[in-house]
């Protein structure tokens, strides 16, 4: 119902959604005035050419995720106040391997675009308020 909820929390799934403008309008459409927000994602920065389309990266949270400074625009689009990020992990090669690996051919494969990925992925957690 409009405007009936105090909190909206989430973890790591508004990437998989293809269309994030629609979850952040639901997210400030159900918020009561006051409620807040606290949402934690995978963001990604400059993802290098044919990542967009695997499937097991989309699957992996890193595909279809996208950066945090949309991620932030989003909210405020959707009329939230007082966005911030409060936490940010950026993921190295290793940590990305472990992500990635399901879904992907082989582990060589697997490592070689955890390297190119190294740097560019990342964990935030998003804070935000309905005026
Ligand atoms: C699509 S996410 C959904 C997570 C679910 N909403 C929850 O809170 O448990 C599913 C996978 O993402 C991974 N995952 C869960 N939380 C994560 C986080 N905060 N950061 C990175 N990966 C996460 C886990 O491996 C999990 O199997």
């Amino acid at each position: 119902m409009a405007g009936s909820v105090d909190w909206v929390i989430s973890n790591c799934v508004i990437n998989l959604s293809p269309d994030k403008p629609r979850v952040f309008a639901e997210i400030a459409r159900v918020l009561r005035p006051g409620g807040r927000v606290r949402v934690l994602d995978i963001v990604v920065e400059d993802l290098p050419d044919g990542v967009r389309r695997n499937a097991a990266l989309f699957g992996s949270c890193i595909a279809g995720a996208i950066s945090e400074a949309q991620y932030v625009a989003g909210l405020k689009a959707a009329g939230l106040v007082d966005v911030q990020v409060r936490e940010r992990l950026t993921y190295d090669a290793s940590q990305l391997r472990a992500m990635a690996s399901c879904g992907l051919a082989t582990n060589e494969e697997s490592a070689a675009l955890a390297e190119r990925l190294a740097g560019k992925v990342s964990s935030a957690v998003f804070f935000a308020r309905r005026p």
